[in-house]
């Protein structure tokens, strides 16, 4: 089983319309059994899924409060798609003393850290889902490092620009220091989103490729309206707009990723 987390330090550069659609593809033209996990306290891959955080979200699994991930499942309209949502109540982990006492004798941070681990770990013995998604929030979160510790893939959306290539120098320390703790994790690529053709953004692209020392996906999403309104209506792009550009260069990245040839689809 494959738990993938989708991390960038950096806001806006499309790590939930990425999570959100891989989670969707992968359970809808890929058969797979898919947990989509929303980390993230804005709560947007849940509110895209029109996923309410009631009865339960992720802080309680932190907290310790959720008896088991089972809990806090819900299902989607997609077969094979279930998400765990989140809302602001993640936010408040983030906070000194803000969780309770391990009734089991562990540090409460300590146990929060491994959350996402023991969810993992549970998973696999249930033979449950086939992946695990974990949209992350733009920020080093308790949250966030429980997930990178639990994940076998970080994939990495990068919007082509000099701020949020900066960004990455310092996603990519801070990833190293969590392999210290959990040497499984490997950072499987950077995907390049809201990608348009023009000199300035083919350069970055080409800088990235040289110097990033990471690997960066052929396939690349290029900026389309269709994503935005997709977004809008709640529905993933495949569903959305089938032929659209983005339609077709999420599918390209997903069979890139999953280990196919990239079929040139993308502009
Ligand atoms: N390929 C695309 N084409 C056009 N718009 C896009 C594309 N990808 C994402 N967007 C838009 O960009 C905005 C930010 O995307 P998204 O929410 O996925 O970013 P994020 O990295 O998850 O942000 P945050 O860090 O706040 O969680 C959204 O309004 C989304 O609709
Ligand atoms: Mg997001």
């Amino acid at each position: 089983m494959k738990t993938i987390s989708i991390v960038n330090l950096k806001g806006g550069v499309g790590k939930t319309v990425t999570a959100v659609n891989l989670a969707a593809i992968l359970a809808t033209e890929y058969g797979a059994r898919v947990l989509l996990i929303d980390a993230d306290h804005q709560g947007n891959a849940s509110k895209f899924y029109r996923i309410p955080a009631e009865p339960g979200s992720l802080a309680d699994l932190f907290e310790g409060m959720a008896a088991c991930y089972t809990d806090l499942i819900q299902h989607t309209i997609y077969r094979g798609l279930d998400v765990i949502p989140a809302d602001m109540s993640l936010a408040a982990l983030d906070l000194d003393g803000s969780l309770p006492d391990d009734v089991h004798g562990r540090p409460p941070r300590e146990r929060a850290l491994r959350a996402l681990t023991d969810l993992r770990d549970a998973v696999i013995e249930d033979d449950a889902y086939d992946y695990i998604i974990i949209d992350c929030p733009p920020a080093f979160s308790l949250a966030s490092i429980s997930a990178i510790a639990a994940s076998t893939d970080i994939v990495i959306p990068l919007k082509p620009g000099g701020f949020e290539i900066d960004g990455m120098a310092e996603l990519t320390r801070q990833v190293e220091s969590v392999r210290r703790v959990s040497p499984s994790v490997r950072i499987a690529g950077v995907l390049l989103t809201m990608w348009y053709n023009d000199p300035d953004i083919i350069g970055v692209e080409d800088w990235l490729r040289k110097n990033s020392g990471q690997r960066v996906f052929n396939s690349h999403i290029r900026l389309s309206r269709p994503v935005d309104k997709s977004v809008l209506g709640g529905e993933p792009i495949c569903q959305w707009s089938p032929t659209s550009g983005a339609a077709r260069d999420y599918r390209a990245w997903v069979r890139e990723y999953l280990g196919g040839v990239d079929d040139g689809e993308t502009a």
